[in-house]
């Protein structure tokens, strides 16, 4: 189906994110304390967060990406692989791993085990959004920046086919399009 932004909604304003990042960034660091912190963010969907997160986070750190693939259209495969890993081992590290959602859960589950074997000092997982009432999987997110209902979101980094990711706030497709894509 073909959408418009013009059938999107704001849901979360871009003043409200930059907020929310300042908070979450002292909550991190506080959890953390001041030694290095290797952030992990997941491509492409957590680049934006990712940027504006490490200069709320602050003190040494170092950044790496990984990409994974899972998606198609508006709803989640539940399959997942590495498309493309980190460049620095992690064992020995405290670690942030940085998602931009978690929906049905299978994404961070893969993930966060992917990680585990490599023998971090210790992981801790932040997401801009979560999604509960579509969990499949039980995984345990130490940071939320935002709750938020069973609505397909686009912008801050988050995409519908690719396109979006720029928009400076985070828009959630309005219900009766939702309705329609559902059938
Ligand atoms: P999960 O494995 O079902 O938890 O899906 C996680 C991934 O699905 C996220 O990293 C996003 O890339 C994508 N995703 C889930 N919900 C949305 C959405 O509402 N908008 C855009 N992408 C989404």
């Amino acid at each position: 189906m073909d959408l418009s932004l013009d059938d999107f909604e704001v849901l979360i304003s871009e003043d409200r994110i930059r907020e929310r990042c300042r908070e979450l960034g002292q909550e991190i660091r506080a959890a953390v304390g001041d030694g290095p912190l290797v952030c992990v963010g997941v491509l492409k969907g957590s680049f934006i967060f990712m940027a504006d997160l490490v200069r709320a986070i602050g003190g040494p750190l170092t950044c790496d990406f990984l990409r994974v693939s899972s998606y198609e259209g508006t709803r989640s495969t539940g399959n997942v692989r590495i498309e493309f890993d980190l460049t620095q081992p992690i064992e020995g590290a405290d670690v942030l791993l940085i998602e931009d959602i978690v929906d049905t859960g299978r994404t961070a589950e893969f993930l966060l085990q992917s990680f585990q074997v490599r023998q971090p000092r210790s992981l801790r997982f932040c997401s801009l959004l979560d999604k509960p009432e579509r969990r499949v999987v039980e995984v345990p997110v130490d940071h939320v920046g935002f709750t938020i209902a069973n609505r397909f979101v686009i912008g801050y980094g988050l995409d519908f086919d690719g396109r979006y990711r720029d928009l400076p706030d985070i828009r959630a497709l309005n219900p009766k399009k939702e309705a329609e894509l559902a059938h």
